[in-house]
């Protein structure tokens, strides 16, 4: 047998890291890396933080899994922190992104095939570029034909309209429609924030057409932009949203957040899980928000991300060959490339010992622990400074 015992499906590289510490993460070999990449938006308490480490222990020591079957104060606790804390006045809980999604998207189906409903509206418009999870359902919601490929068929009932584009949308809309899924910031295509106009105007279409505005907030909700959740940039309310990543802080926790509408069809034996709203993923859970759902947090956020965001505007000007503008919201930051960003992050992990993702449109996503801090930033700068003067790009 030649097959990793690893099922060989991640492209992995060297950095083997074995211990985190606040903002770094040591490989098996020693070598310290600066982790402006959080898991991919997860771990925004940093690594090893003492109060999530504190909860997760204290709960393991008392409590660890029982079935869904049971009542849950754990779950309970969690669950009414998101609902005072957001627009939603329900929540399943789930293990990861993509499960939130699936959730949302049965939510979204269930409320039309409600005995009050309109069980031909199936469909759900969803968005170029987006990136939604890689189980059946969340792959086939994405128009992505490189994640398809080698699992047809599809899941019927998706639409793909472009992103950021209203009249795509609208034109789509049809007696069939169930609603729009969208992620408010594109994360996986390159740190993208859907305009005002946009999300506007889907939230116009879902009032005047009963439809459900589900939003995908896995990489950018739970205060990476500084709010709790994205959609508060935009005055709006979704019906029905999905969230993960930094819900658990480094613990696998997902969450499908609903209003009592639009979770209608979501009743007794229509869903379930046996690991989801888990007590250990519920106390790290609760430890997050206690950590993050308050105004200073969200406050200080902000104003790293202007602060990080101004030093990167200003930083790109010396690269006008190398760099063409820096996007984003809060600590949710994407350096967009004149070349192919993956080179480049290959270099400043292999080189520089600082860990950042690419992504999609020639993006380099800048995801720091939403706990970094001044000495953290300036070590960010100065390696991407270095990365920036010794990165020779590959001729075209
Ligand atoms: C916007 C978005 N949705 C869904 C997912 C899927 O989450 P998970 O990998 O936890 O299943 C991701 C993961 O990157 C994501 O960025």
């Amino acid at each position: 047998m030649s097959i990793s015992p690893l099922m060989p499906v991640y492209p992995r590289c060297g950095v083997r890291p074995v211990k985190g510490e606040h903002c770094h993460l040591i490989d098996e070999d020693g070598t310290r890396y600066l982790d402006f990449a959080s898991g991919i938006a997860v771990n925004l308490l940093g690594h090893s933080h003492p109060g999530l480490i504190g909860a997760i222990q204290r709960q393991a020591e008392t409590l660890m899994h029982v079935s869904n079957l049971y009542g849950s104060p754990q779950g309970e606790d969690l669950a009414q922190r998101l609902v005072d804390k957001t627009f939603a006045d329900t929540v399943f809980f789930t293990n990861s992104g993509a499960e939130a999604m699936e959730c949302a998207i049965k939510t979204a189906r269930a409320y039309h095939q409600h005995e009050d409903g309109d069980s031909n509206r199936t469909e759900l418009i969803t968005f170029t570029n987006a990136f939604h999870g890689r189980t059946m359902a969340t792959i086939s919601a994405s128009n992505q034909e490189k994640m398809h490929k080698g699992f047809y068929p599809m899941l019927a009932g998706f639409q793909y309209a472009e992103f950021d584009n209203l009249e795509s949308a609208k034109a789509l809309v049809s007696d069939k429609t169930a609603g729009f899924l969208v992620e408010p910031i594109q994360g996986e295509g390159g740190i993208r924030p859907a305009s005002d106009e946009f999300i506007h105007g889907l939230k116009a279409l879902c009032d005047e057409h009963d439809l459900m505005l589900v939003f995908d907030e896995v990489q950018c909700g739970v205060a990476r932009t500084g709010k709790l959740y994205a959609y508060e940039h935009y005055g709006i309310k979704p019906d029905i949203m999905a969230s993960a990543k930094g819900l658990g802080g480094g613990f696998p926790v997902g969450a499908c957040l609903a209003t009592e509408k639009a979770a209608r069809g979501m009743g007794f034996g229509t869903h379930g899980s046996t690991y989801g709203g888990n007590p250990l993923a519920m106390a790290a859970g609760v430890a997050v928000m206690e950590a993050v759902a308050n105004d200073e947090f969200l406050a200080e956020v902000t104003e790293k991300g202007e602060r990080l965001r101004s030093r990167l505007e200003q930083f790109i000007g010396n690269y006008p060959d190398l760099f063409d503008f820096v996007r984003g919201k809060g600590l949710m930051l994407g350096i967009r490339m004149k070349v192919e960003s993956r080179p480049f992050f290959v270099h400043l992990r292999d080189n520089h010992q600082l860990l950042t993702v690419a992504a999609g449109d020639q993006t380099l996503r800048v995801l720091p622990p939403l706990v970094a801090d001044n000495a953290e930033f300036d070590e960010f700068m100065d390696k991407l400074s270095a990365g920036a003067a010794s990165f020779v790009p590959a001729a075209s």
